[in-house]
C-alpha cells in the first residue's frame, strides 16, 4: 500500500469514527491537506446523516461544496463535538506540528472550537520528538523581519515561504533547526511575539485521538497509547 492509499484508509477510518455523532443538527469541524481531503470525500457518502461542516481553509470548504456538503462560518455554527486534520508531526503526548498546508491559524481555530480532536496521520508523521518538520509560523507582513530575529536568538532558522499567502492575508515563515523539549511553554512563547498571528506547534491544545497505520492496519490509539 502506498502512502496515498493510506491516507485514503485514516481518511475513511475518520468518518467511520465519527458516525455516532452524528445526527440531523451536528456541524463537523474539517481540516486541511491531502489526509484531510481524503476524509472530505469520505464524508460526501454520508452527508444525509449529519448538517454541515466549518471548515478550515478556502480549498477544504471548496472541496466540501464540491460534495454538496453545506459549509457555514464557526460563528455561525456554535461549538463543535469534532474536528478531524492531518498532521505533519506528531508526538506520543498528542502534540502536533501543523500549518504544512499553510492553514494552520484557522485549523487552530477551528480545533480549538471543538470539543474532540480526532488526528489522521500516516506512520511517517509520528515522532518521538516534534522538531524534525519545520515549524510553520503566520506572520503579519510587516512584522517579518523582526520575528524572524527573535527566531534566530531561539536557535531556529526562518526561511519565508515563497509566492504564499495565507487565507487570511499574512506570510508564513518555516522555522528550521529548533529544538522543542517543552511544547507547550514554546508554543505559549511564540504566541507572545508582536506580529505572529499563529504557530504552527498544536500542544496546548493536542488531539484527543489518533488513527494511524500500523503494519498495513488502521489503528485508533489514545494519548500515550502508540
Ligand atoms: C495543513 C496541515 C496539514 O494537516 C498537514 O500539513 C498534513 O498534510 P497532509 O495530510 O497533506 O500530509 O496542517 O495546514
Amino acid at each position: 500500500m502506498n502512502q496515498d492509499q493510506t491516507k485514503q484508509l485514516l481518511g475513511q477510518a475518520a468518518a467511520k469514527a465519527i458516525l455516532p455523532l452524528m445526527d440531523p443538527e451536528t456541524f463537523i469541524g474539517v481540516g486541511t491537506g491531502s489526509t484531510a481531503n481524503y476524509f472530505i470525500d469520505a464524508l460526501a457518502d454520508v452527508r444525509h446523516l449529519f448538517a454541515g461542516a466549518v471548515a478550515s481553509s478556502v480549498a477544504s470548504a471548496d472541496r466540501l461544496k464540491a460534495h454538496n456538503i453545506l459549509v457555514i462560518s464557526l460563528n455561525e455554527s456554535g461549538p463543535l463535538s469534532v474536528y478531524v486534520d492531518g498532521a505533519d508531526e506528531i508526538a506520543p503526548d498528542f502534540s502536533m506540528i501543523k500549518g504544512g498546508g499553510g492553514a494552520l491559524t484557522r485549523e487552530k481555530i477551528v480545533a480549538a472550537a471543538a470539543e474532540h480532536f480526532i488526528c489522521i496521520a500516516d506512520q511517517t508523521k509520528w515522532v518521538s520528538r516534534l522538531g524534525r518538520f519545520p515549524l510553520p509560523i503566520e506572520v503579519i507582513p510587516m512584522a517579518r523581519s523582526s520575528i524572524a530575529r527573535k527566531l534566530v536568538g531561539f536557535g531556529g532558522t526562518p526561511v519565508l515561504r515563497e509566492n504564499f499567502i495565507t487565507d487570511n492575508g499574512n506570510e508564513i515563515l518555516d522555522v528550521h533547526d529548533l529544538t522543542i523539549d517543552e511544547p507547550v511553554k514554546f508554543e505559549s512563547m511564540l504566541n507572545d511575539i508582536p506580529g505572529v498571528v499563529t504557530n504552527g506547534l498544536f500542544a496546548l491544545r493536542p488531539a484527543d485521538q489518533l488513527i494511524m497505520d500500523d503494519a498495513g492496519d488502521i489503528h485508533h490509539y489514545q494519548p500515550g497509547q502508540r
